[in-house]
């Protein structure tokens, strides 16, 4: 597979063909959080599997559709579902969806996801504006020959999440009565959640949270110069905190909670961002 600009362009001329808006902003919504595609006004909604190139959601909670449509006088590239590592996708297919919205137009990228909180003040409920992020495990989405269109072989990575996005989300958040923290995520590669031991080893390596996404595509935005807001939803207490199983149902739980003060809340973000 050749991974060159020509191979994103295909993906970015279909999606081109379906709709005359130019997003400036996109957005991947994580599990279960994907309400708020609801919300786009003159909206197209385009399957992953029908565009060229793209790769196909295969999780359930991942509805796996690209909407593209208006909210808060912005036009918005939301990517209702995500690909992950653990799908069987390779780092490089993964970085497609996030360089076809740079070809798209987009400027900014906010990706949400829940997260397991190892960080032991956090609760679960809160929502954890990413700092920064711990990818200590497999290939880079970076990997492979260069497309020097897009960005440098060498990017620097030191200012993915910049400060004035996470303010800016720390007191719309607050403001809609979220319960804002600020810290760093820990990638693992999944799809088995966990050990108590490596969340042990993630929480003295300075990881907050710790989750299966997020890292690859916000390294894929930084090569190409988009900044990114990181927000996790901790959804459950990471392996080994407390005494039970960690289950899908208490994640859909957490998020159902949310899902109002969540709503306007990046409804508001989408607007002042
Ligand atoms: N670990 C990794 N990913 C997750 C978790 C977790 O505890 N919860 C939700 N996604």
């Amino acid at each position: 597979m050749k991974y060159d600009l020509k191979f994103y362009e295909k993906a970015a001329d279909y999606i081109r063909s379906k709709t005359d808006l130019v997003p400036e902003l996109g957005i991947i919504l994580g599990t279960a959080l994907g309400a708020y595609a609801d919300l786009l006004e003159d909206a197209v909604s385009i399957d992953f599997s029908e565009i060229p190139n793209f790769p196909k959601a295969t999780v359930s909670g991942h509805a796996g559709k690209l909407i593209i449509g208006r909210l808060g006088g912005k036009t918005v590239a939301c990517m209702n579902g995500r690909v992950h590592r653990y799908e069987g996708y390779s780092y490089e297919k993964l970085a497609t969806p996030v360089r076809v919205l740079k070809l798209l137009g987009i400027k900014k990228l906010i990706v949400t996801n829940a997260a397991g909180a190892i960080n032991l003040d956090y609760h679960v409920g809160d929502i954890m504006i990413i700092k920064d992020h711990i990818k200590l495990f497999g290939d880079s989405p970076l990997r492979g020959r260069n497309t020097e269109e897009l960005g440098p072989r060498y990017p620097d990575v030191s200012n993915m999440y910049p400060k004035d996005l996470r303010d800016l989300a720390k007191v719309l958040g607050s403001k809609h009565g979220l319960s804002m923290q600020e810290g760093v995520y820990f990638f693992f590669p999944g799809p088995q959640f966990e050990t108590p031991a490596e969340i042990r080893v993630a929480r003295i390596l300075g990881g907050d949270a710790a989750g299966m996404s997020t890292a690859p595509e916000a390294l894929t935005a930084a090569h190409c110069g988009i900044p990114v807001l990181g927000l996790s939803v901790m959804v459950n207490m990471a392996a080994g905190i407390l005494e039970q199983p960690i289950t899908l149902e208490e994640m859909d739980d957490v998020t159902s909670m949310l899902k109002k003060p969540f709503l306007d809340f990046m409804a508001e973000l989408t607007e002042k961002i």
